[in-house]
């Protein structure tokens, strides 16, 4: 597929007015992508789990303006208040998306939008945020159209949501998602993030992720600026080879419940990630002290309890915590015990692999 298979048909009818509203989870890759190339083209293929807790609920009103004029028009309100400085961000994932859903200028758009998780955790908002939204507006097309597929929809609605964040593409649908053009994974595409099309392993069904809030601080450098330090960075070739390598040997680690090659590609990836940030140029470190004490104290628990909890990072401090539902009762205590105690006002988020968006 190419990107002019999202451009649609001619619209049959545009609704007056209406709304939509979507619930869009936050996902957590196994393996990253860090690296992009133009237009949100990733610069290696990642895998998430898609997850359950962490959504953001967005509606969007909509009604016919008088007059085409050449701006977007909306209202943004997000936990029900005015936020102006969300609006160049929108803005310009309107200008992003314009080309393929060409109805945006007709209307005047309220989008009011909040999260399940506390404001400036640290969680990315982004992934949830971006994929809601997309969602909204293909909920409208899909009213403008003759037909459209489930399968398209689906495609599409991870496409726009790509363009307003990268990893937004793999929120749509759960469990795993795929996303970025690999040998070993049919289907996949640099467009638009596909639901994992292979067998995984039952050990994988309800797994946990319990989010250690450890730093809800401003980031110091933003993710769209990590991206682009992997150009020319010194060890891009070698990551972006190890991604694609990575995904392909997880096809039969998920497939088989290999939980402990499961562990090293997942702990190896997170940090792998942040080893790429300190050894761009500029250099940077997005861990906290309290980051690397949880990460040596589920090594300590690990050995000593011989269960299956690993670790995971985003482009942060935050540790998310994962776990197989059959070792619950040994992990969690030992989170609560141990490990919150590490955390910025002993904040932490109980999640779990999940299915994808809602239409609400
Ligand atoms: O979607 P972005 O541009 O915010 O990038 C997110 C990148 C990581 O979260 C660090 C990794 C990933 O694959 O989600």
């Amino acid at each position: 597929m190419s990107e002019k298979d999202f451009i649609p048909a001619p619209y049959i009818l545009l609704k007056e007015e209406g709304e939509v509203s979507y619930s869009s989870p936050s996902n957590i890759a196994l393996v990253k992508y860090w690296g992009k190339k133009e237009n949100q083209i990733p610069a290696n293929p990642s895998i998430s789990f898609t997850l359950a807790a962490c959504v953001t609920k967005t509606s969007v009103h909509y009604k016919k303006k008088n007059n085409k004029a050449d701006a977007f028009s909306f209202d943004l309100f997000f936990e029900g208040e005015v936020k102006e400085e969300f609006k160049p961000k929108i803005n310009t994932f309107l200008k992003r998306i314009e080309i393929y859903l060409p109805f945006l200028k007709e209307y005047h758009f309220v989008i009011k939008t909040s999260n399940s998780f506390p404001h400036s955790s640290g969680i990315a908002s982004s992934a949830s945020g971006m994929s809601a939204l997309a969602l909204c507006f293909m909920e409208m097309e899909r009213t403008f159209l003759k037909t459209l597929s489930e399968e398209h929809f689906n495609r599409k609605v991870s496409f726009l949501a790509r363009l307003g964040s990268g990893s937004a593409c793999r929120s749509i649908e759960g469990p795993l998602v795929e996303w970025g053009e690999t040998s070993s994974m049919e289907g996949s595409s640099n467009l638009f993030g596909i639901k994992y099309p292979y067998n995984v392993h039952e050990v994988f069904s309800n797994f946990h992720d319990t989010i250690l809030l450890v730093d809800k601080g401003e980031k110091q450098v933003s993710s769209t600026v990590g991206h682009e330090l992997m150009h020319g960075h010194p060890f891009a070739t070698q990551r972006f080879d190890q991604a694609h390598s990575n995904l392909e040997k997880l096809k039969s680690i998920l497939s088989e419940g290999d939980l402990d090659s499961f562990i090293n590609i997942v702990e190896s990836e997170a940090l792998t990630l942040h080893a790429m940030m300190m050894t761009s140029n500029p250099y940077f470190i997005l861990m906290k002290p309290n980051t690397l004490s949880i990460i040596n104290e589920i090594w300590k628990f690990r050995e000593a309890s011989k269960t299956h909890v690993c670790f995971t990072l985003d482009a942060g401090a935050n540790v998310h915590v994962l776990y197989p539902e059959n070792e619950k009762d040994i992990v969690f205590p030992f989170i609560k015990d141990k490990l919150v105690s590490y955390c910025q006002n002993g904040q932490y988020i109980c999640d779990r692999i999940g299915l994808g968006a809602k239409k609400l």
